[in-house]
């Protein structure tokens, strides 16, 4: 299948990002929907490292942007997680901006054998780094229902995890949950919503998450960006939902000196540090235009701060 991946705020990623001169990163360059622009900005006055955990998006991307790459752009096989180690071994120190655009590629929902659509029958795998080992098949087949249930409560905000895992155990008792099919049909036995979102949709996203340790990595990521991003250099989010979106907010607010402990402490324990000015009061979100050309694009929310 071709890589198909239409760039989210493009436009507002191009003008918080402020390119001017020296290496920039996309931590989750995809098809190269930024890349290509920043690169058309920068010209000769730098470079781009462009970071993707999958191999698919790079193979495309290397051609897509072929003009320029191994020349001023750079493309990594890595979890945006180690950037330090990935920036360590090309020898750079510092780096001017970064910009992370979160989650899946509309090609990797809309790739079936990449198994993270309810929508197609797969093998249940949803890892975005095929070499990873472990798959949803995995998760499914070998979590307790605790376990279960608190993924599809935490990651999903799944009204009916507790039902979800039941059903999943005692249908793994039978024969071994394989396809993506027979996990949606285990999710629409269970979910009874009034709101019109498909059944599964809230047990596919917390699995997908739980798989690719997509908060965690989230945390690990922004915090060593904070590391080589340089003094008036730019760090830019895009989320797609509010337990990333939360993560960022957190984050921004902790380096930009204010307190995120819960109000019950007493003791502040979160020991927030002033290294970030944060440049969006509110999150920007798409145009409605935007959204009906691209609805994938209606939860978007772009947080922006600066180094100081
Ligand atoms: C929303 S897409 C980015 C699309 C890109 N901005 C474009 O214009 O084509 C997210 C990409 O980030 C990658 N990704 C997600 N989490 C990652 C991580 N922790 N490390 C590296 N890549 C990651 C995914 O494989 C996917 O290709």
């Amino acid at each position: 299948m071709d890589y198909k991946h239409t760039p989210v705020l493009l436009n507002e990623v191009l003008e918080w990002l402020k390119v001017n001169h020296g290496i920039y990163v996309d931590a989750t360059v995809g098809g190269g929907g930024y890349a290509g622009k920043i690169l058309e900005i920068l010209g000769s006055a730098g470079s781009l490292i462009g970071i993707d955990c999958d191999q698919d998006a790079l193979n495309y991307t290397s051609k897509y942007l072929s003009q320029y790459y191994n020349k001023q752009l750079k493309l990594i096989k890595g979890n945006f997680s180690d950037i330090l180690n990935i920036l360590k071994k090309m020898e750079v120190n510092e780096i001017q901006g970064i910009i992370f655009d979160l989650g899946i590629s509309s090609y990797q929902v809309d790739f079936a054998p990449r198994g993270f659509s309810f929508r197609a029958d797969a093998p249940l795998d949803m890892r975005m780094d095929q070499t990873q080992k472990l798959t949803a098949k995995d998760l499914i087949n070998e979590l307790s229902k605790e376990e279960l249930s608190r993924i599809l409560r935490d990651y999903g905000q799944e009204h009916y995890a507790r039902k979800i895992a039941g059903l999943i155990i005692q249908e793994r008792g039978k024969k071994i949950i394989k396809t993506t099919r027979e996990l949606a049909e285990i999710a629409e036995r269970a979910v009874r919503y009034k709101k019109k979102i498909h059944p599964a949709t809230k047990t596919f996203q917390a699995l997908r998450i739980a798989v690719n340790k997509e908060l965690e990595n989230l945390s690990l990521g922004l915090e060593n960006a904070l590391k080589v991003l340089a003094k008036n250099g730019r760090i830019l989010v895009i989320s797609y939902h509010s337990l990333e979106d939360k993560i960022v907010k957190q984050f921004f607010n902790k380096y930009s000196g204010r307190c995120i402990c819960s109000p019950g402490l007493i003791i502040c324990q979160c020991n927030p540090q002033k290294k970030l000015k944060v440049l969006t009061k509110k999150p920007i979100a798409p145009a409605k235009e935007e959204i009906l050309i691209n609805p994938r694009a209606r939860s978007a929310k772009l947080r922006v701060a600066c180094k100081i």
